[in-house]
């Protein structure tokens, strides 16, 4: 216990451990009953079957125990729920984006990351949203997960009370990509945090407010390409991921299934426009057709920068 707070981790883990003891307890009083009256009520010792009367007192027995372990069980599950959905006031807010196949989070003061930091023994609320489809934010060592829904807002809350790195899954089938919806919690010490929190805001808040120049907009670009999500899918370090990698792919020679039909092109700028803008138009050989259109969700000037970038990667 951190700050006050109980963690969501222990309130779940003790509902979880009472019905796991008594759920082994009546395993072990069936089993063993039943092994004896196996025993005792054989046929060889009792030759002549005989009709037994009901016995009240048992039957009360067997009626309010369980009753009482049932009621308990729900009184501790009702209780780590109102708790896990209230969120403290003072818990630092920290909004999440789920896109096939990325997470987002962004911070009170524009700070945007593709793992989620947070300091140590401080509450965090996580608001939640989807860009797309269905997602659920899932982190297992803080016994969380909850949906992002498109249009709608959810939340989940937790104190991270140990240092280290954890992993963040999707935990909803979101489509092709989805078992590599992935990324990380990192718990660090407050001033740490704090650090990382002020890291580059500034910077990016001038820049944006600068004419854009062309090293500066690829730098954007590379930005974007991670905060958007492309990396979950495109490598840049050559790998083969899902779609093809982003390593040397400005003007590369690429076999492309165009309405069915092979064709070779150049995969010049405007070519990666229209992939960005209308994956479905020419698909990469070799590939699976299932890149989501970024039609609307970036404007012309993001994706000029983005073929910016890609451009420089050699
Ligand atoms: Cu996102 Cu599964």
């Amino acid at each position: 216990m951190i700050t006050g707070f109980p963690t969501l981790s222990g309130t779940v883990d003790r509902v979880f451990f009472f019905i796991a003891a008594v759920s082994l307890l009546i395993l072990v009083l069936v089993t063993a009953s039943m092994i004896y009256f196996v025993i005792r009520y054989s046929r060889e010792r009792n030759p002549h079957p005989e009709d037994i009367e009901g016995n009240l007192l048992l039957e009360a027995v067997w009626t309010l125990i369980p009753t009482v372990l049932v009621l308990a069980m729900f009184y501790y599950g009702y209780a780590g729920f109102k708790y896990m959905r209230a969120a403290p006031k003072n818990a630092m807010i920290v909004k999440v984006t789920a896109r096939q196949w990325s997470w987002l989070f962004e911070y009170e003061n524009g700070k945007k990351s593709g793992e989620l930091n947070v300091p140590l023994g401080k509450p965090v609320k996580l608001v939640m949203t989807s860009a797309d489809v269905l997602h659920s934010l899932f982190i297992p060592v803080f016994r969380i997960k909850e949906d992002t829904v498109p249009g709608q807002e959810t939340y989940l809350w937790f104190i991270a009370d140990r240092p280290g790195t954890f992993d963040i899954f999707c935990a909803e089938y979101c489509g092709v990509a989805h078992s590599a919806m992935l990324s990380k919690v990192n718990v660090m010490p407050g001033d740490t945090f704090g650090g990382w929190l002020k890291e580059g805001v500034k910077a990016a808040k001038a820049d944006a407010a600068k004419e854009p120049q062309e090293d500066v907009s690829a730098e954007r670009g590379a930005s974007l390409v991670a905060e958007k999500g492309c990396v979950g899918c495109h490598s840049i370090d050559g790998s083969r991921m899902l779609g093809p990698t982003f390593k040397g792919i400005y003007n590369r020679k690429v076999v492309v299934i165009t309405g069915g039909k092979e064709r070779e092109i150049i995969s010049d700028e405007e070519y990666l426009k229209r992939a960005i803008l209308n994956p479905g138009a020419d698909i990469v050989k070799g590939y699976p057709p299932v890149m989501p259109s970024q039609e609307g969700l970036l404007t012309d000037g993001e994706v000029g920068e983005i073929v910016l970038y890609l451009k420089t990667l050699k």
